[in-house]
């Protein structure tokens, strides 16, 4: 089976005034396959951004290439654009336009008559919570619903490859779940998705492989059980979580960062 999205020896760096080049992301490899969910994890400052900016086309890479169904996003970006569905970590709605528009315009850009557009937005509408908000303004949205419409946005052309960038960041345990269950359902679907995120609850969860991305590095990629027991094994451990109180827990991605790194995943850089 070919891979839906191909990574391939990706460098990026930024140019800084009177400074050496700063390496943001060295020598990435990895592909994602049909109907997978592929997980970036990693804490702030790691290098997901950058990573999913060159691989949607928004950054030119320094080194490396980069296939969407085949079609190398820079040499070929409207190809393979088409199969391609994005959610950036900015908020990149656009304010003139309601909550329905939103989503008809940006179906626009895939070649689908506008009676599909307007079936599939109202699906995806209904399925995050957000119909009852199809006439409303993006200014009289909360965050969380600002956040699931832009994944709802990403989704309306059934891309083959979805992309998305801490996507439940911001979102309720609520909202969390139906955006997991959404994903999943997607993946059903042969829809090869990778998110980044910080949470190893969702990695562990939802993505069959994750790749550990550390100051622009992967130290190790494989499903979460194989990490789990490759790392740190699959015995219970026991925490003393207050002063004679013990918690008896399995072993978690959590515990592989620290392995990895000796650090927390929530002790990346400020965002
Ligand atoms: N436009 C930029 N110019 C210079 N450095 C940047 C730029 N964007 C990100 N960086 C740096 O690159 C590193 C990786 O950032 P980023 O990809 O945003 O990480 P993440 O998304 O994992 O939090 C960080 O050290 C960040 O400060
Ligand atoms: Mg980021």
């Amino acid at each position: 089976m070919a891979a839906s999205l191909e990574v391939k020896n990706l460098t990026k760096s930024y140019q800084r005034k009177g400074q050496p080049p700063f390496v943001a992301v060295r020598d990435l490899s990895f592909e994602v396959m049909p109907g997978e969910i592929f997980g970036l994890l990693g804490p702030n400052g790691a290098g997901k951004s950058t990573t999913i900016n060159c691989l949607t086309g928004f950054y030119p890479p320094t080194a490396g290439e980069i296939l969407i169904e085949g079609f190398d996003i820079h040499q070929s970006p409207k190809k393979a654009k088409q199969h391609l569905g994005v959610c950036s970590q900015e908020d990149t709605l656009d304010t003139d336009f309601d909550v329905l528009d939103q989503m008809l315009r940006y179906g626009t850009f895939y070649r689908l008559d506008r009676f599909q557009i307007v079936k599939r937005a109202r699906e995806l509408l209904e399925t995050l919570g957000l119909m009852e908000k199809s006439n409303e303004l993006i200014e009289n949205l909360s965050g969380g619903m600002r956040r699931k419409l832009q994944v709802a946005r990403a989704l309306i052309a059934n891309p083959k490859v979805l992309v998305l960038d801490e996507p439940t960041t911001g979102l309720d345990p609520d909202a969390r779940r139906i955006l997991w269950q959404l994903l999943t359902d997607n993946r059903k679907l042969g829809m090869a998705t990778l998110l980044s995120t910080h949470y190893m609850e969702e990695a562990e969860r939802l993505c069959d492989r994750i790749a550990i991305l550390f100051q622009g590095a992967i130290l190790d990629l494989d499903t979460p059980q194989k990490l789990i027991e490759k790392h740190i094994g699959i015995e219970i451990i026991e925490e003393e979580i207050r002063p004679g109180v013990f918690w008896k827990r399995n072993p978690n991605l959590e515990d592989v960062f620290l392995k990895l790194t000796g650090k927390s995943l929530s002790a990346g850089e400020e965002s």
